[in-house]
């Protein structure tokens, strides 16, 4: 099985939306039996909360499932389940290289990597900005390449 986790600040709003945005990829592409997704937050103030309704009526209007989807925080045994750890932002980034100390055994990265030419770095916090919809493309776009980059990784 192919781990994979996304992680941002709260765990409502950014990496939610990616593990539904990357599930639904998944699921079209007829990979769910072969690719487990998840997502977490570095902060521990939202735990057990549902994603923001922000992200919530984004993916509605998507079709996007957020059922069953609550928030956790990131922990050390994360880095070693999970072989894809992908943060939303150099904040996020910043902690996981923290936690996973000098040895990292997995992949840590940021999604915005993965979309070649982008100039944006970081997946931007839509808690305080409300701007839901320009994060939902950052992120669809983000998954999209993800999604090939693991393909072409693990030969599938
Ligand atoms: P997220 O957004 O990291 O995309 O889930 C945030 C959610 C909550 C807070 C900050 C960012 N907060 O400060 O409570």
């Amino acid at each position: 099985m192919i781990r994979v986790l996304f992680v941002c600040l709260g765990n409502i709003c950014r990496s939610p939306m990616a593990e539904a945005v990357l599930r639904s990829k998944v699921e079209k592409a007829g990979l769910a039996n072969q690719i487990e997704i998840d997502s977490a937050g570095t902060g521990d103030w939202h735990i057990g909360e549902p994603p923001h309704e922000g992200t919530a009526d984004i993916l509605l209007k998507q079709n996007i499932s957020t059922d069953g989807i609550k928030a956790r925080q990131v922990k050390e045994a994360d880095l070693l389940h999970f072989q894809y750890v992908v943060a939303m932002d150099a904040g996020n980034l910043g902690e996981l290289h923290e936690m996973a100390g000098i040895n990292p055994t997995t992949s840590i990265s940021r999604l915005m990597d993965y979309v070649s030419g982008s100039e944006i770095e970081d997946v931007p916090d839509p808690y305080f900005e409300g701007n839901f919809k320009e994060v939902y493309e950052m992120v669809d776009a983000g998954c999209e390449k993800l999604l090939e980059h693991i393909r072409k990784e693990e030969g599938i």
